[in-house]
C-alpha cells in the first residue's frame, strides 16, 4: 500500500485528479472505475475544471461505477446515475455510451445484471484505475462488513450504519433504498490500480482497519493489503488514528525523489 498523508481535503482531491489526468493522457482507450459519495465530489470537481481550462478529454474514457442503488429509476435525482451526471459526465466530453453503472431496474434479475456487468468489464479490457472511497464501517463500494473477498457484482442488503450514514442525501418524503448493486472486491481487486480516497474524523477508525488490521471480510477495505497496486490518499483527520505517520510521509518524500529521478512507474 503506498500511504500518503495530506494537510486537507482539498489536497486529496488535487492529488486523486493528477492521478486520473495521467492515466487519461498516457492511454488511447482508459477505463476508469468511479465512486460516489461526498468524498471524491471535489475530484470531479478538479476534473471538470481540468477539463475547461485544460481541454483534458474525456472522449476515449470508458467508466464503470461501483454500485447503484437497486429499483431505482435512473432519471430519479437519488440514483447514482443522476449523481454522476451531474458532478461529471454532463460537464465533460465524455460518451455516456460509455459510461456504465450496474443497474438493476424493476422486472431484472439482479444475478444476470451482475453477470453481466463482470462481462462488459472484462469486454473493456478490464480497469485501469477505479476511485474509491470508504465507509465508516470499511466498506468499499457497497461491499458491507461479511462480504465475500472473493465477491462478484451482485445485490447486497445495506447496513443499517450506511443506511443512517446516507440518510443526510434523502429529504423526509424520500424513500430511502436498503439494497444496491454493487461491484464485488474481487472485481476491486481485479483493477490494475487502485485509489482509496478517505477524509475527515469519521473515517479515522476504519482507515486504521483498512492499514494496520488484519485482512478481514469485517473489514472489507482491508482486502487492499492483498493488492500490488493500492494507493491511500488520506486527509490529516482520516489518518489520526494511524501510529506510523511519520514513516508514511517518510516514504513518500522518498517515493518522490524516485519519481524525479526515474519518472512514474504506473504500468497501465
Ligand atoms: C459509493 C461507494 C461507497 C462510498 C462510501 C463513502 O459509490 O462506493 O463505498 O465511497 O460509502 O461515502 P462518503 O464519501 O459519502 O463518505
Amino acid at each position: 500500500m503506498q500511504i500518503i498523508i495530506y494537510t486537507n481535503a482539498q489536497q486529496v482531491a488535487e492529488s486523486a485528479a493528477l492521478w486520473v489526468k495521467e492515466l487519461i493522457k498516457k492511454k488511447p482507450a482508459p477505463v476508469l472505475g468511479l465512486a460516489t459519495g461526498n468524498t471524491p465530489i471535489s475530484l470531479y470537481k478538479q476534473l471538470v475544471e481540468q477539463h475547461k481550462s485544460n481541454s483534458l478529454s474525456f472522449k476515449n474514457v470508458t467508466t464503470f461505477n461501483l454500485d447503484e442503488y437497486h429499483h431505482i429509476d435512473s432519471t430519479n435525482p437519488q440514483s447514482y446515475r443522476s449523481f454522476m451526471n451531474k458532478n461529471l459526465f454532463n460537464h465533460v466530453d465524455i460518451d455516456v455510451n460509455n459510461t456504465f453503472l450496474p443497474s438493476c431496474a424493476a422486472g431484472e434479475n439482479p444475478r444476470v445484471q451482475g453477470l453481466a456487468y463482470e462481462e462488459k468489464i472484462k469486454q473493456q479490457g478490464g480497469i485501469d484505475l477505479q476511485i474509491l472511497g470508504i465507509g465508516a464501517n470499511g466498506h468499499i463500494g457497497f461491499n458491507e462488513p461479511t462480504s465475500s473477498l472473493s465477491s462478484r457484482t451482485r445485490i447486497k442488503t445495506l447496513t443499517q450504519q450506511t443506511i443512517s450514514d446516507n440518510s443526510r442525501l434523502f429529504k423526509p418524503d424520500e424513500k430511502q433504498p436498503t439494497m444496491a448493486m454493487t461491484m464485488g472486491i474481487a472485481t476491486i481487486m481485479d483493477a490494475r490500480y487502485v485509489l482509496l480516497m478517505a477524509t475527515g474524523a469519521n473515517k479515522a477508525n476504519a482507515v486504521k482497519e483498512m492499514i494496520t488490521g488484519g485482512v478481514s471480510a469485517m473489514c472489507p477495505a482491508s482486502a487492499l493489503q492483498m493488492h500490488e497496486n493500492a494507493i491511500i490518499l488520506l486527509d490529516k483527520a482520516a489518518a489520526s488514528e494511524l501510529s506510523d505517520q511519520s514513516y508514511y510521509q517518510w516514504a513518500d518524500n522518498e517515493n518522490r525523489k524516485l519519481i524525479e529521478d526515474y519518472g512514474y512507474f504506473h504500468n497501465y
